[in-house]
């Protein structure tokens, strides 16, 4: 089965703080993204790997591709959110814009953050297996905290059953005709605000959506300690 990824980057990693955007960060002299590629360039049932990167960033993005020699990536710009950024990267599969580069339309596309390096073969070929069987699928972890919803006053409106519920991670995999018909019928509002690819496929395109318990260390590096975090993972790796 033809197998393509698109890693969102396009970020401007607000919360992290600094003026470097997280997946630029360099960890242990290395910048995070290129983690994140190498994990995907390590499994040989990936043929392409497209990169999303704001248009200030294509440079940096260019110069990281060059220096650690990453083969199967085509950096692609990427839009002003998430859900517009990964729109970005699958038009390249069904427009066929870089036809030069023999892109190949692939029959299941993994969707994965570009700031979660520690992806692992394992995750990837359950959700794409569940991909194949029910249209879509994503990865989930049991949640940390429990969410609550705040009334117009500020004071608690409602709480969420805990262990009812679950946070949704990446990676995340989709029939390619599935997920591109729902980022092409979804409205603005969808693309703007939504924050999940798995309801985008499940509203407009009414395919099942298969849950894979994932592991910890698919966390989004988010805030400066997660840097930390990332780094004292990939020392421990390394030694
Ligand atoms: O902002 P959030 O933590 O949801 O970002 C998750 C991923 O989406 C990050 O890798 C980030 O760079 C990417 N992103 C993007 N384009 C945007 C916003 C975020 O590719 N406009």
């Amino acid at each position: 089965t033809p197998v393509a990824a698109v890693l969102p980057a396009g970020g401007s990693g607000e919360r992290l703080g600094g003026a470097t955007p997280k997946q630029f960060c360099a960890v242990q002299g290395r910048p995070l993204v290129s983690y994140t590629v190498r994990a995907m360039e390590r499994i040989s049932w990936i043929a392409d790997i497209i990169v999303v990167v704001s248009p200030e960033n294509i440079e940096i993005m260019k110069s990281i591709v060059e220096r650690y020699g990453h083969k199967r990536v085509t950096i692609v710009k990427g839009g002003i959110t998430r859900h517009r950024s990964i729109f970005n990267g699958l038009k390249v599969f069904a427009e066929n814009k870089f036809s030069n580069h023999l892109l190949q339309k692939p029959e299941v596309v993994i969707i994965h953050d570009a700031v979660r390096p520690f992806v692992e073969e394992d995750i990837l070929s359950k959700v794409v297996m569940a991909a194949k069987e029910h249209g879509a699928a994503g990865a989930i972890r049991p949640l940390v905290s429990t969410v609550i919803a705040s009334a117009a006053d500020g004071c608690l409106d409602h709480s969420l059953e805990r262990a009812r519920y679950r946070a949704s991670e990446m990676p995340q995999a989709f029939l390619f005709d599935i997920i591109y018909e729902a980022y092409r019928q979804c409205t603005d509002y969808d693309l703007d605000y939504g924050t999940e690819c798995l309801h985008l496929a499940l509203k407009y395109c009414k395919t099942n959506a298969k849950l894979v318990e994932g592991t910890a260390d698919l966390w989004k590096v988010t805030y400066k300690r997660d840097l930390y975090a990332a780094e004292s993972i990939i020392k421990d790796n390394l030694s």
